[in-house]
């Protein structure tokens, strides 16, 4: 099936260190897809003649960028959001653990699964590196549930088997075996992926890190997520329960677990060695600035990461994250940067939730991007989705989007999102005038 769009367009065709430089927007312009994937995009005077006879869907006014890609969250989380007043070992106990308990029922597990699609598309996020608990039908379930709609996921099974409730334990043994079994299921199934996933290095024995880096070894193509130094008192913690390793990333290394398509949360407080480990192995840092603001974790530091190279993807951190929203997450991590004296422009934002991340999970052959012969995944912003935004943007110079971006990430949120398409398919549209 083809379709022909008509919208103002932006998208970073290339990889690029100058993302406010090397964009390609179109006031006016097309995009065509055929069959999930993107055909064609350019000026709108220039679409080609045989399109003239397809209906066109006008989203004039709108503005499409590449689906939004989220770098780090966690499924089992949605439902406690926003919970009180901790920072993150007390919230681990109080909040996180109990609540990952519930996923042991398997239909409260795919219900959940479907909710937070949901939500993840309305917010105009089409692919997320995505935690799920312990339990390995909780992980299938989400990727049953993604296949459903056909949607790029990249999910991991939570591995811990120390410092945690007993019902959320899993061992070295079961760990690699299941991960192992979500693998051959899953990774490589339609547009599902898997990510090896201990949760951070205090909830997993040197056994267990043990099997899991032997997994990662047999599957030099899967991602691995965890996260690392978030929290000072974690940090410590990290250096008792590991005293013959001399920085918290060193434990990873040891294992195997640092490489091309690692992706380690927060990374706040990295001295720099672990900077220079980072880049030596091309590893990357999932930024979460609601989330870091949240649970009082600390700044992200840019600039480290710039001067040593080391790749930055944005990510909402749901349940610690207080919103889905990209934009919004965005809008947060230019306060973050404003507080470390440091600038992020609004169309650095905007690669490092498209191209920049796609390219960070040497994906960008498929997503992050509306080059043709990519899949159809893409978002269409509205800049004037309430009467603020309206008098914001209204008039303004529509030949220049790094305005309008930014505009979006301080004002946005879910109202901002238009319409969401997965794979060529329309599978969230706004109902709703927002006041
Ligand atoms: N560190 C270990 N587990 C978690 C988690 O679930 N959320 C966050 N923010 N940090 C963690
Ligand atoms: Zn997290």
């Amino acid at each position: 099936m083809i379709q022909v769009f008509r919208s103002s367009i932006l998208h970073f065709p290339q990889p690029t260190q100058e993302p406010d430089k090397e964009f390609e927007y179109f006031a006016d312009g097309f995009l065509v897809t055929r069959n999930g994937e993107i055909l064609a995009v350019g000026p709108y005077s220039q679409l080609p003649e045989e399109f003239n006879a397809t209906p066109i869907t006008n989203y004039s006014g709108k503005l499409i960028v590449p689906g939004l890609i989220d770098s780090h969250l966690h499924f089992p989380q949605t439902e406690m959001i926003a919970s009180f007043g901790e920072q993150l070992l007390e919230w681990l106990q109080n909040y996180t653990f109990p609540t990952e308990a519930k996923f042991a029922n398997e239909h409260y597990a795919s219900a959940m699964a479907d909710v937070f699609l949901s939500l993840l598309i309305a917010n105009g996020t089409t692919t997320a590196l995505v935690y799920s608990t312990v339990h390995k039908h909780a992980a299938a379930a989400l990727f049953a549930s993604a296949a459903k709609i056909d949607m790029r996921l990249i999910v991991g099974k939570v591995c811990m088997d120390r410092n945690c409730p007993d019902s959320l334990k899993d061992t070295p043994q079961s760990a690699q075996r299941d991960s192992a079994d979500l693998i051959d299921a899953w990774h490589g199934h339609k547009r599902l992926m898997y990510a090896i996933t201990p949760r951070f290095a205090p909830t997993s024995s040197p056994a267990q890190f043990a099997a899991l880096g032997e997994l990662a070894q047999q599957y030099p193509d899967v991602f691995i997520q965890t996260h690392l130094s978030e929290n000072k008192h974690e940090i410590a913690w990290v250096k008792q329960l590991y005293p013959q390793f001399s920085n918290y990333l060193a434990v990873y290394d040891h294992y195997n677990m640092v490489r091309e398509r690692s992706i380690f949360g927060h990374c706040l407080h990295l001295d720099s060695d672990e900077w220079l480990v980072m880049q030596e192995r091309n590893a990357t840092v999932a930024f979460c600035p609601s989330s870091n603001l949240f649970l009082g974790s600390g700044l992200f530091d840019l600039e480290q990461a710039a001067k040593h190279n080391v790749p930055v993807t944005l990510a909402t951190d749901v349940g610690a994250g207080t919103s889905f929203n990209m934009l919004r997450t965005l809008g947060e991590a230019y306060k973050v940067c404003q507080l470390n004296h440091t600038r992020l422009s609004p169309l650095q934002g905007l690669y490092m939730m498209t191209m920049g991340s796609a390219i960070a999970l040497n994906l960008e052959d498929c997503i992050g991007n509306l080059n043709p012969h990519t899949e159809a995944d893409f978002v269409v912003l509205d800049p004037e989705f309430n009467e603020l935004a309206k008098l914001r943007t209204n008039g303004r110079d529509f030949t220049d989007p790094k305005d309008l971006i930014f505009a979006l990430s301080i004002l946005g949120d879910e109202r901002a999102i238009h319409a969401t398409y997965v794979a060529g398919k329309n599978l969230y549209k706004k109902t709703q005038e927002c006041a």
